[in-house]
């Protein structure tokens, strides 16, 4: 091993992590956690190039917006690691062009590879820019997890559970996709609420919606909380509503993939009927995020590009049949929910509550 710099960070207290981490950092390689296998099969891919790790975000063996964005800015730290020395400003250009043609809605993958750029372009060796592009890199991972578990904290400041509770007695919650540390730089932002709350024995149930069509739901959250003993029950999306419906749920809390100026989110698909239902059930509606993934570029949920995916999503699942051959699909697989359906956002610097222009440029403009 060389003088590299390793991830995971941690002079955390011990309460404050878990034993789950979507990547693995050791300086000439990144390995990923395969999440395409779990929860059957915990397996490890080894990358040495950023070619590798943009193929990777795309066939969605590591997602969730901030970790997208930890594994590109690794995915240059490897590409200046092992640049041919030739003209190896152009290699790492080109590594930069790969990334950011991997997935186009999570603006954290955009927002690290900017951050990467920045150091890049003032380095005037190889040898510099293998250095700093590194240090940039294990930087934004440390960075994002720190501002999870700061943002779990004015959540629960937010929710007005802050100082232990007091007599507060706990909250049942509900949740969409995974936002947990498989997504992030660890602990995760709406699971590191959840996480917070249970920590605080301010947790009585979590339902987790299964998340149609790649099962986040079911195979990444359940899989986190089920691992750290966390009270989970499984739903199909097309339950939440009942679920509201019967009373016991006080928040939903999701997270984000894109924050726009006005306060509009974008997040895994079926975010925006959740917002519909807690407000039709006088429900708190929480969306939790890191402020990397707030665009103040872009004015509001129409100028987001929604990504859609391959049909075969819905059509089978690991090869087996779910639909007649060839019948067409529509899969976009994020939506935008408007920010007039938003009680709160919560991010490491603070949350806005009721989201709107005003409140937004107060916190991040
Ligand atoms: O398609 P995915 O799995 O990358 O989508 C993930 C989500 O939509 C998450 O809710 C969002 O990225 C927040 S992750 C902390």
């Amino acid at each position: 091993m060389n003088d590299s710099i390793k991830s995971p960070p941690s002079n955390l207290p011990p309460s404050h992590t878990t034993g789950t981490v979507a990547l693995r950092w050791h300086g000439s390689s990144l390995e990923l956690l395969d999440q395409r296998l779990l929860p059957v099969q915990e397996h490890w891919i080894t990358f040495e190039g950023a070619a590798g790790v943009a193929q990777s975000i795309r066939d969605m063996v590591v997602r969730g917006a901030p970790a997208i964005g930890i594994s590109a800015a690794y995915g240059v730290a490897l590409a200046a690691r092992h640049a041919g020395g030739g003209d190896w400003r152009a290699e790492v250009r080109q590594a930069f062009g790969e990334l950011a043609a991997s997935r186009p809605t999570a603006v954290n993958l955009f927002w690290a590879l900017q951050r990467m750029e920045r150091v890049f372009a003032c380095c005037n060796s190889l040898g510099e820019a293998q250095k700093r592009l590194e240090k940039e890199a294990v930087a934004i991972h440390q960075e994002d997890l720190a501002a999870n578990l700061a943002m779990a904290d004015h959540a629960l400041d937010a929710m007005g559970l802050s100082a232990g509770g007091g007599n507060a007695s706990p909250v049942s919650v509900l949740t969409h996709c995974n936002t947990g540390a498989l997504a992030t730089g660890g602990y995760g932002t709406a699971l590191g609420v959840i996480r917070r709350l249970h920590e605080k024995k301010l947790l009585k149930q979590v339902y987790a919606d299964e998340t149609r069509p790649w099962l986040q739901g079911s195979r990444l959250t359940a899989w986190e909380l089920v691992r750290d003993g966390i009270p989970v029950t499984l739903n199909a999306d097309g339950a939440a509503a009942a679920i509201l419906a019967a009373g016991e749920v006080r928040w939903i809390v999701v997270g984000a993939d894109r924050i726009t100026a006005n306060g509009d989110v974008a997040n895994k698909i079926g975010t925006y009927s959740l917002a519909v239902l807690a407000r039709h059930h006088k429900i708190g509606f929480m969306v939790v995020a890191p402020s990397s993934t707030v665009d103040m570029s872009l004015a509001s949920g129409a100028d987001i590009v929604i990504e859609e995916r391959d049909g075969s999503e819905l059509r089978e699942i690991r090869g087996i049949p779910l639909a007649p051959e060839g019948v067409s699909v529509f899969n976009p697989v994020f939506d935008v929910t408007p920010a007039n359906l938003i009680d709160l956002i919560v991010t490491e610097k603070g949350a806005v509550r009721n989201p709107n222009i005003t409140g937004m440029h107060k916190l991040f403009g």
